[in-house]
């Protein structure tokens, strides 16, 4: 299931600077000084770490699908990510068990699951169209699928039963994606075509929210409306109101609309007025955060609680040690060459352990790892040439010559 391609076509468009006048002229370090003024050495709201420890700055990688599997989580935690949130899982997916559900786990990384050793925190995205399966699924992926997937799918008749886990050892939280522009299935709504439907949606986070241990935070995904009429923009404001009242604890919004998909820039003004009507509540933003200036200055010139990192840390985690720097007081540090080989080798390690149970997964990995090679090329001197090497590299032999040739 894919929420959408990464690469420019009639869906999306490159990289561009969001839509608000002035942006580019805020200045990060001030943003990071204001932030810690505000909440301490860390620049987070205290509020959300006390949620989910461990979540101690006021950005996060998102769900990327097709890319947010554990190695890129791991690789970017080992860069000062904070959080991680997986992709979108489709809820009758999970519930068939499979594939679906081991798509969040991390392969044959020794002894580890979702959420356990290095990837960690890490919240679990669920989408769908059915609450009680929606309900279902977030309980599976809590329990980590400690019944048979016969006991789940008998919930989504009968209800869940009181014998639940009363915490997770493994999922840090659960967010539910009311923002993914893909197509509806069978008439049905999922991800952002709820809100077209408000109600539907409402359905869901009440499910799920009734669901979940009271210690397991559920957050939402939304864009900041379906289209830019009147009523889907009452809709929006509905549903984002009813989100915390159910006990949302955040609600993460992507400036553009389901309908923009990913054409053009997103838009910033709609998150800042957000913000400026709710000033108690955490939300997030997303949208046009291709480097880590851009990190503060959605910050600063929203009023956000925090940013998720989304397309601008694919090929890219040093975006975090990058925050981290400055929120530090430290210069950001672009990666040296001997750092950016570095990377990409223990990027394909854990790559590979991903994909360990599959039938070739040396030449799946190989393959996996061209489209972020393309990615991590634009950091090297001669990338042209080097995002050359990566898109013809199909096997672990061609990796290797493209990583002795260039980064040796
Ligand atoms: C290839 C791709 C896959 C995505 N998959 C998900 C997903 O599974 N869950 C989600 O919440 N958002 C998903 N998104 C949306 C991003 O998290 C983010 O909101 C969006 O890309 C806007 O941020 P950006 O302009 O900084 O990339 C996806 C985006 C792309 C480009």
């Amino acid at each position: 299931m894919g929420c959408q391609s990464n690469q420019p076509s009639k869906n999306a468009t490159g990289p561009a600077f969001a839509i608000a006048e002035g942006a580019q002229d805020i200045d990060p370090r001030a943003v990071a000084t204001d932030l810690i003024a505000k909440h301490g050495p860390t620049g987070m709201d205290p509020r959300v770490t006390a949620l989910i420890p461990g979540f101690d700055a006021p950005f996060y990688q998102a769900g990327l699908a097709g890319y947010s599997d554990a190695a890129m989580r791991i690789i970017a935690r080992r860069h000062g990510c904070p959080m991680c949130v997986t992709e979108a899982l489709l809820d009758r997916t999970l519930l068939a068990g499979g594939k679906g559900f081991a798509k969040a786990d991390l392969g044959d990384i020794t002894g580890n699951v979702p959420g356990g050793e290095e990837d960690n925190p890490l919240i679990g995205q669920i989408m769908g169209s059915d609450p009680p399966e929606m309900a279902a699924s977030a309980l599976k992926m809590i329990e980590q699928g400690s019944r048979s997937n016969k006991e789940y799918r008998s919930m989504v008749s009968k209800g869940v039963d009181e014998s639940r886990s009363d915490g997770s050892d493994s999922f840090a939280g659960i967010d539910i994606n009311l923002a993914c522009p893909v197509k509806k299935i069978a008439k049905k709504s999922r991800g952002g075509h709820w809100l077209r439907e408000p109600e539907g949606a409402i359905a869901i986070l009440k499910a799920v929210r009734d669901v979940l241990p009271g210690s397991i935070p559920l957050s939402v995904k939304m864009r900041m409306a379906y289209d830019d009429t009147p009523e889907m923009k009452k809709n929006f404001e509905y549903l984002f109101d009813a989100a915390y009242d159910l006990g949302c604890s955040w609600v993460t919004v992507h400036g553009r609309t389901v309908e923009q998909k990913y054409v053009g820039p997103s838009r910033w003004d709609p998150l800042k007025e957000l913000v400026d009507r709710h000033p108690g509540r955490l939300i997030f933003g997303s949208g046009d955060v291709w480097d880590v200036n851009q990190i503060f200055r959605m910050i600063g010139y929203t009023g956000l609680t925090g940013v998720s990192v989304a397309r601008g840390c694919i090929g890219n985690p040093w975006i975090f040690k990058q925050a981290r720097a400055i929120l530090a007081g430290e210069d950001p540090k672009a990666p040296t060459i001997t750092e950016q080989r570095a990377v990409l080798e223990q990027h394909f390690e854990l790559l590979l352990a991903v994909n360990a149970k599959t039938r070739d997964p040396e030449y799946l990995t190989a393959r996996n790892m061209r489209k972020f090679g393309i990615r991590f090329a634009a950091h090297h001197p001669n990338a042209d040439e080097v995002k050359q090497g990566f898109i013809y590299a199909k096997s672990l032999d061609d990796w290797r010559v493209v990583l002795e040739r260039w980064y040796g």
